[in-house]
């Protein structure tokens, strides 16, 4: 099997719940199992063994979080082995602005995984419009956007970042699948 693991902080639950929704649409196909793991429980063998892993954080201050960068920052006894090497990676963050300097967030990721020599899987779906039940409506090609309002994690994000999510975790199974079928 191939194994997708989706790693992520959320200080509220709006990130946890995005991180949820790759879950599901990274376990949609066949021959991946996927893994939802959250930085305050990490399986170190976990991260170790999959074949991509999916890397989600807030914004906080046009910047992952805290939580999250001491994450990044653990990591690096894995660096020095190189350990994640030719991995696939993809990354994920949510905020409660439009843009909310998101942007910073996903390239920090993406330069993350080119510390740990992995390869960056973009995320080529074209937006359906700029509504709450449309699919890519913040526009992010590379990588998961997601916009949540001061609300419940239970109501927010809407249903179209919902299904983008889920969208996303299927788009970077079926890139590992054939990475590993490759190998
Ligand atoms: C410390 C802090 C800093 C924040 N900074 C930003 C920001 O830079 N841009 C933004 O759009 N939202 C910002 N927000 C709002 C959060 O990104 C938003 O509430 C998000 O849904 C929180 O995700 P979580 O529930 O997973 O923690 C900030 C929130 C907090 C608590």
């Amino acid at each position: 099997m191939t194994r997708v693991v989706v790693v992520y902080h959320s200080g509220y639950g709006h990130t946890e719940q995005v991180a949820r929704h790759v879950a599901l649409g990274a376990a949609e196909v066949a021959g991946v199992t996927a893994v939802l793991m959250s930085v305050a429980d990490l399986d170190w063998d976990c991260l170790d063994a999959a074949d991509a892993i999916i890397f989600g954080a807030p914004t906080y201050m046009g910047s992952v979080s805290a939580a999250f960068k001491q994450f990044m920052d653990d990591t690096s006894r894995v660096w020095f082995r190189q350990g994640w090497q030719d991995k696939l990676a993809a990354g994920f963050t949510n905020s409660g602005a439009l843009s909310g300097d998101k942007q910073v967030a996903i390239q920090q990721l993406q330069t993350f995984a080119g510390q740990h020599g992995m390869l960056w899987v973009n995320f080529p779906l074209q937006p359906s419009g700029t509504g709450p039940d449309d699919v890519n409506r913040l526009g992010c090609n590379s990588g998961l956007m997601t916009q949540a309002e001061n609300e419940s994690p239970e109501v927010t994000p809407p249903a179209g970042d919902r299904r983008t999510a889920e969208l996303f975790g299927r788009h970077v199974s079926e890139r590992a699948l054939r990475w590993c079928r490759g190998a």
